[in-house]
């Protein structure tokens, strides 16, 4: 076959060829253009040919070269545009590395208080942050002149912009103000917790601040003891802290109970023996709880001689500070990412 016969079936092989992928692409170059390639050794052949027959076959050999070249970089851009257009769309790209958000510790246990109180028939009920003295206070069996009422320790809310006192509107100072909203509204029998945010005039340290969060139970029907409060407290507290735990129940005074008591669970770090946690006692208070004084079922329209009831509160920052022994109170509400995304696990 003479030269010219070789590059006329080149070149319909040429203007024919297809690829179906970059590598047949490149094959296809290395194939005509390449060190060994078709068109290469033409140009080899050429070298050896005469003047006359140089004139004749340098145009199209060169055209046939130049063709195959330009071929070439044309499938290639085709495919850089098709591979682009795939790029939107490729579904196989990994996601975006966005962080997983965790909850709040305090929302942790609140929902896990709750969940174990609903297993004995309680419900959840909320009320506004924002209360006035009769509800917070006054139905409440709070004499008028109690210090809780005083401005150190309660933040009392402007009705007229800078006129400060006498105002009955104030920040509630715990949920038992939900507890009078549910008593005055529903009948016996009740049996409902009250989670919400509660605030106290506190100058803010590691171990206290101006606001915090509660969880008041209240159950009120006929005939319900002493011995019924203790049970769902020893309840929960097993529930809560495990199986070993064991709680004793102080005196203690609130307005609202009579009686009242402090409840203590045995330490849960040192189990009992004694340690740093629990200053060498083995115990650790963790609620305040008691009768419902016959005067707030009275102020609630609710029949004292027919009705007894108990109630209870306790401090969900409390039972976070013994479970996940978080020292500084301020931590949960700084926002601190380092601090949260400790309890992504939980
Ligand atoms: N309301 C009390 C407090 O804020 C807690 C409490 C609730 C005590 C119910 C007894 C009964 O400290």
């Amino acid at each position: 076959m003479d030269i010219n016969d070789k590059i006329s079936q080149i070149l319909t092989q040429v203007e024919q060829m297809q690829a179906q992928s970059r590598d047949e692409l490149e094959q296809l170059r290395i194939h005509y253009l390449g060190k060994k390639g078709e068109i290469t050794a033409l140009f080899d052949e050429f070298r050896t040919l005469s003047k006359e027959q140089k004139a004749e076959i340098g145009a199209s050999l060169n055209a046939l070269k130049n063709l195959t070249a330009n071929k070439l970089q044309e499938m290639r851009a085709g495919y850089d545009e098709q591979q682009a257009a795939e790029n939107k769309l490729d579904l196989t790209r990994s996601a975006e590395p966005i962080a997983l958000g965790t909850r709040h510790p305090l929302s942790l246990v609140k929902e896990e208080i709750i969940d174990i109180f609903s297993r004995v028939g309680f419900t959840v009920e909320e009320g506004p942050e924002v209360e006035d003295d009769k509800h917070v206070f006054g139905m409440l069996n709070f004499a008028p002149e109690h210090p809780a009422r005083d401005m150190q320790d309660t933040f009392f809310v402007e009705k007229e912009e800078g006129v400060q006192k006498p105002t009955d509107i104030l920040l509630r100072t715990h949920t038992s103000s939900v507890q009078t909203r549910v008593m005055t509204t529903q009948k016996p029998p009740i049996r409902v917790l009250c989670p919400g945010r509660v605030y106290r005039n506190e100058a803010i340290s590691a171990r206290a601040h101006c606001f915090f969060h509660q969880i008041e139970g209240l159950y009120i029907d006929k005939n319900v003891s002493f011995a019924d409060l203790r049970q769902v407290l020893l309840y929960f507290a097993k529930e809560m802290f495990g199986e070993d735990t064991k709680i004793r129940l102080r005196p203690s005074y609130f307005p609202f109970t009579e009686p009242s008591a402090e409840m203590d669970i045995s330490c849960n770090i040192c189990g009992g023996t004694g340690c740093g946690f629990c200053k060498g006692t083995g115990w650790v208070e963790i609620l305040g709880c008691g009768m419902v004084d016959p005067n707030v079922l009275e102020a609630c329209g609710i029949d004292s001689k027919e009705y007894t009831g108990y109630a209870f509160g306790l401090g969900v920052e409390r039972i976070t500070n013994l479970k996940y022994r978080v020292k500084d109170l301020r931590l949960f509400s700084e926002n601190d990412v380092r601090f949260l995304r400790q309890f992504s696990a939980c």
